[in-house]
């Protein structure tokens, strides 16, 4: 195991943290602007009550709305473009991941004066590494992605029929302003799959990353048994702020590099799921809902061994040996119920999506990142067909 961890985001993390908007932004910048999805915040009064923080502040703000769910590399050129005109310091995200992932995006695209999408790594051989953006602050209103603490962004190219990532240390925000309250207006799906979305982000280093990692296996169990305990309290009562914050909390961890530090694995049931974004522009979490239990049943035949230990440590069966398949398996389809019990899709076919195209989803999501056999890389890597089959 080897690794090197860095983090600059500050985390303030409280009840009621909306209000201090304005003092912390006024750190950053005198000309903010506010990045909002599409809607949501006018509806809930989040964004009147951030406008208020930043005035309180004497800090003015413009306003760039709309970004959609699948954030469109469109959006972000305009939002850059408005940064510019407006002489904008500092960028704050009110949203959820699309909003901050968007945010993020504009905030390198605002020093760029090339397209973003050359910052957006999809087969090309040569990306543009962004290495200067403005400060950026992130105030999630939705648990799921992590993004508000993480140096990604996930981008769709819409003209393309493309979704794919940049990944790099000037995107890290400046400051994560988490106030669960914010969450408490998510809806019982979004909930459901944004638990989802944060237990993936774990599972994919768990299973995919390299052997002798037994912090971060506890670690990561620790996210999987939280989430588990307090996701489904969130979903059935989506005003109870203990259970709003245990789950929110759990998915900063997740994505936040420090669960995953030293895993060093790949990323296969993301890099599926994107692909089925990109083609049908369905919810992330839903997708890896679909996803992730077909992969696994594939990854532990390749290696039981990690599966055995996920499905004795969280669901508590007892197998008759280290790598005993029966019951590697038996935990699988405990995780797959649980998913369907949040009311998660765990089938294609309820994303309204055929099987016609799924040698198409394979070649796409290989041709965006592969080994030099042309796998997508994991444990094991995956041919074309191997991703056929988990999607069959
Ligand atoms: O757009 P608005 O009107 O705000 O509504 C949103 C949207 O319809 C709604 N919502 C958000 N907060 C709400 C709310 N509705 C009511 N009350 C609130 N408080 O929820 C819907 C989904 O929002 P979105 O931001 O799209 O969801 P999420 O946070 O799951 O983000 C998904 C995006 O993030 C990417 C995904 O691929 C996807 O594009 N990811 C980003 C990652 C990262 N940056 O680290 C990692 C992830 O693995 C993921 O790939
Ligand atoms: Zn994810």
């Amino acid at each position: 195991m080897q690794f090197e961890y860095y983090n600059p985001t500050r985390l303030i993390f409280a009840a009621g943290a909306l209000a201090r908007l304005g003092e912390i932004a006024g750190r950053h910048g005198k000309r903010a602007l506010l990045v909002t999805g599409g809607g949501s915040v006018k509806r809930n009064g989040v964004f009147d009550r951030a406008v208020a923080s930043l005035k309180l502040a004497g800090v003015s703000a413009v306003e760039c709305s709309g970004v959609e769910p699948n954030p469109r590399i469109s959006t972000v050129r305009r939002g850059a473009k408005i940064a510019r005109e407006n002489g904008c310091d500092v960028i704050i995200a009110l949203g959820g991941g699309s909003t901050m992932d968007a945010a993020k995006v504009m905030a390198a695209a605002f020093y760029y004066d090339g397209d973003p999408w050359d910052m957006i790594f999809h087969g090309q051989p040569d990306p543009y590494v962004p290495t200067r953006a403005l400060p950026v602050i992130t105030v999630p209103t939705l648990a799921a992605t992590g993004s508000e603490m993480n140096m990604g962004a996930v981008i769709s190219n819409e003209e393309t029929r493309e979704k794919s990532f940049v990944s790099t240390e000037c995107l890290y925000p400046a400051v994560a302003l988490v106030d669960p309250e914010l969450t408490m207006s998510v809806p019982k799906d979004q909930t459901a799959y944004g638990i989802c979305d944060l237990i993936t982000h774990v599972t994919e280093g768990y299973f995919n990353g390299v052997d002798g990692t037994p912090i971060q296996d506890r670690f990561a169990e620790g996210v999987i048994l939280t989430a588990m305990q307090w996701g489904p309290k969130a979903i059935a009562d989506g005003s109870d702020l203990e259970a709003r914050a245990q789950v929110q909390w759990a998915s900063i961890v997740a994505l936040n590099g420090w669960v995953n530090a030293g895993t060093n694995g790949g990323f296969p049931v993301h890099m599926i799921e994107h692909t089925l974004s990109a083609y049908h522009d369905i919810t992330h979490g839903a997708g890896l809902a679909v996803v992730n239990p077909s992969w696994m049943r594939f990854a532990a035949r390749h290696r039981p061994e990690k599966f055995v230990q996920f499905a004795e440590r969280i669901f508590g069966l007892q197998p008759a040996r280290p790598d005993d398949l029966a019951c590697a398996m038996e935990g699988i389809d405990r995780f797959e119920a649980f998913l369907r019990s949040t009311g998660c899709p765990t089938r294609l076919s309820e994303l309204k999506i055929g099987d016609a195209l799924l040698a198409e989803y394979a070649r796409e999501t290989v041709r965006i990142i592969h080994d030099d056999q042309g796998r997508l890389p994991g444990w094991p890597p995956m041919s074309e067909s191997d991703i056929v089959d988990v999607l069959q």
